[in-house]
């Protein structure tokens, strides 16, 4: 819960941040970069050139904030989830939230200046800890669930099988390299990690259907085409390109 005296600060200021989401986010992400380049690994690179994804950060803040200090605020637990799937399909730390909270609060001080009060620094603070706590336990849940250590996030996968399915979209069969398939449920998916050209590490989301004999996953991979100077999709064509029968990929836990 959130101490009486920050529930009237971000009472107060929830509008004012709510206003300047987008450009504290557009200040965070290249100060956390800058200042941890590893995470760019985990990033996905695209929706930060696109620029959509990332304003979930701060948007997501914002409306968790409104969350505590409203009792009539729809039920926030849906979004909870989605988000901690998420991170647990990206491997995220719990200690990796130190540094996005550093980054982000030095984003809010950026853009908002000298408006930004000790009060309202600590207020925020509160909320924005409040809400990583909440997301840690329920990662270390499903990480726990998953029988997944967050140091090692990734399981080694081989694949067994390629079905092209149209000239854009193709199958594969994976199969665990070494242990039986994790349990999982329709409608998850997985994080596919991939060591791109040039030493970039990029992982991206597929869903998953299980193939018959429940020994291995099906994933329907559609390759991603720029059009007008915009790049092809990275992880898409290289694994149209790249993934055939005896590749062993990265794959997370089913999210
Ligand atoms: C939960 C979930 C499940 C999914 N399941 C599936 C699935 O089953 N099958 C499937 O095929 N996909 C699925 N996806 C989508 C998948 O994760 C990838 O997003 C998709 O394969 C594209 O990745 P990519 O690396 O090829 O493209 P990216 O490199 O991520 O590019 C994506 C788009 O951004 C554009 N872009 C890149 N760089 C720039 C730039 N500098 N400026 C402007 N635009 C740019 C690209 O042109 C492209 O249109 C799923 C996504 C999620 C979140
Ligand atoms: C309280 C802290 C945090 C909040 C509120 C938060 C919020 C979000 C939200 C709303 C999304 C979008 C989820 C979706 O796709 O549905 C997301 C995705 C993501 N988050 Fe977090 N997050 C937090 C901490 C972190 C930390 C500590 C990291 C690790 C450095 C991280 C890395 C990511 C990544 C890599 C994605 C996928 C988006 C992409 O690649 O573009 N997040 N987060």
């Amino acid at each position: 819960m959130l101490s009486p005296q920050s529930t009237e600060t971000v009472k107060a200021t929830a509008g004012v941040v709510a206003e300047h989401a987008e450009e504290i986010t557009r200040r965070f992400y290249p100060h956390m970069f800058a200042a941890h380049p590893e995470l760019m690994r985990v990033f996905n690179k695209a929706n930060q050139a696109v620029g959509e994804q990332p304003k979930a950060l701060a948007a997501s803040v914002v409306a968790y904030a409104v969350n505590l200090i409203d009792p009539d605020a729809p039920d926030f637990r849906p979004i909870m989830q989605r988000i901690a799937h998420k991170h647990v399909s990206l491997g995220i730390k719990s200690y990796e939230y130190t540094i996005v909270g550093h980054h982000l609060m030095w984003a809010i001080g950026d853009v908002l200046g000298d408006a930004v009060t000790p009060e309202i620094a600590a207020a925020w603070d509160e909320v924005y800890w409040l809400f990583a706590c909440q997301l840690i336990a329920e990662e270390g849940k499903l990480y726990a669930l998953g029988g997944t250590d967050p140091e090692h996030p990734w399981r080694q996968y081989t694949v067994v099988d390629r079905t092209d399915e149209t000239a854009e979209s193709f199958s594969l069969v994976i199969k665990p390299v070494e242990g039986e398939l994790p349990a999982h449920h329709t409608g998850q998916y997985v994080a596919v990690g991939v060591d791109l050209p040039g030493g970039e590490r990029q992982p991206r989301q597929y869903t998953i259907s299980g193939v018959p004999g429940r020994e291995a996953f099906r994933l329907t991979i559609k390759r991603v085409h720029g059009a007008d100077g915009v790049p092809d999709g990275q992880v898409s064509n290289w694994l149209a390109d790249n993934a055939v029968v005896g590749t062993v990929l990265d794959i997370s836990q089913p999210a």
